[in-house]
């Protein structure tokens, strides 16, 4: 047989002890053994998306590093690319980390589910030059049939001009499941509204918002977030101008980048022109008073910068393909 067969059968196989599993260890250990006793490649296992790194997961093979950072090595850089990674020679690969000296070549398929990165699968061979487009094309088949992992919570900060009518809209969206309007990314300790009024304290008035990741992906978030704005305008949307009413994402986590990048390049396209949409880690975030929470719901003919329609979107949105 040769090796698209072996996959093609190892695929049905893999997939036949999937089914009706949902059990992500359970599935990641037997997955592991099947492709690792079918090729016997020198390590074949996962590591996990845990706490901002990799963690190794359930594998086949001598012991192994157990912490991975995000970028770092091949798996790490898989993770951060959101690509398969094949490395012919591992001595030439700058920042390959070395778990086993053994160790010539190696190949690693990130395993994305609803949009994330979620785990690696990493195999590594004693022999140079063991993997090539057809191990990527079927491991990365392969991969989908793991069952879903779980999602944690996530939050993104989205400055889009006045922060009442920003919260309304956001909120609206299915899978948001708390917000609360404040001041992010400015210079000033606790700063108040009326501070932050004055447009001297550097910050972005601007809607922190938790959502659930299995209902809807930042990547939907985003686009619905672009439909509420004007991003070629610097410093004012609506009428309401200064440096407070700039737009801006704002992330905690490392890894959101790179689809915040992806959003913005797409969004750069369409108006044909640089956005002046400000990208940055958050570097801080106050809450602003309770009189500026929920503003519009307890003051629904009070002032918003943005049209009805939009809320009616918000309303109907769906992220159909957060499964992407
Ligand atoms: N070589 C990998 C580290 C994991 S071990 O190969 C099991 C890397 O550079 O990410």
């Amino acid at each position: 047989m040769n090796k698209i067969e072996r996959y093609s059968q190892l695929a049905k196989q893999v997939e036949g002890l999937m089914t009706g599993e949902n059990d992500v260890v359970a599935a990641m250990a037997n997955m592991a053994a099947m492709i690792h006793n079918e090729f016997g490649f020198w390590w074949t296992g996962f590591y996990r998306v845990v706490g901002g790194e990799l963690l190794l997961g359930p594998f086949q093979g001598p012991v192994a590093c157990v912490h991975i950072g995000y970028g770092k090595g091949v798996c790490g850089t898989a993770w951060k690319e959101r690509r398969t990674v094949v490395v012919p020679d591992v001595e030439e690969y700058p920042g390959h980390i070395a778990c086993s000296s053994e160790s010539r070549s190696e190949i690693v398929v990130p395993v994305i589910q609803r949009d994330r990165v979620v785990a690696v699968l990493d195999i590594d061979s004693r022999e140079l030059g063991t993997f090539d487009e057809v191990d990527k094309e079927w491991l990365e088949k392969i991969v989908l049939s793991l069952p879903q992992f779980d999602m944690a919570e996530s939050e993104i900060y989205l400055a889009a001009g006045c922060f009442w009518g920003a919260e309304k809209y956001l909120k609206l969206i299915e899978g948001v499941t708390f917000t609360e309007v404040g001041f992010a990314n400015g210079n000033t300790e606790n700063p108040t509204y009326k501070e932050a009024y004055t447009d001297q304290t550097g910050y972005a008035e601007t809607v922190h918002l938790r959502y659930d990741p299995r209902v809807v992906s930042l990547r939907f978030l985003l686009e619905m977030y672009f439909k509420a704005i004007d991003p070629t305008s610097l410093n004012k949307q609506g009428e309401d101008e200064g440096t407070r009413y700039r737009t801006g994402i704002y992330y905690k986590e490392l890894s959101d980048r790179p689809i915040i990048d992806e959003v913005m390049a797409a969004e750069a396209k369409k108006y044909g022109m640089p956005l002046q949409v400000e990208v940055e880690p958050l570097r801080n975030f106050y809450a602003a008073d309770e009189y500026h929470q929920d503003y519009l719901d307890k003051n629904p003919s009070g002032y918003c910068h943005l049209p009805v329609a939009l809320f009616d979107l918000a309303r109907k949105a769906k992220d159909h393909n957060k499964s992407r």
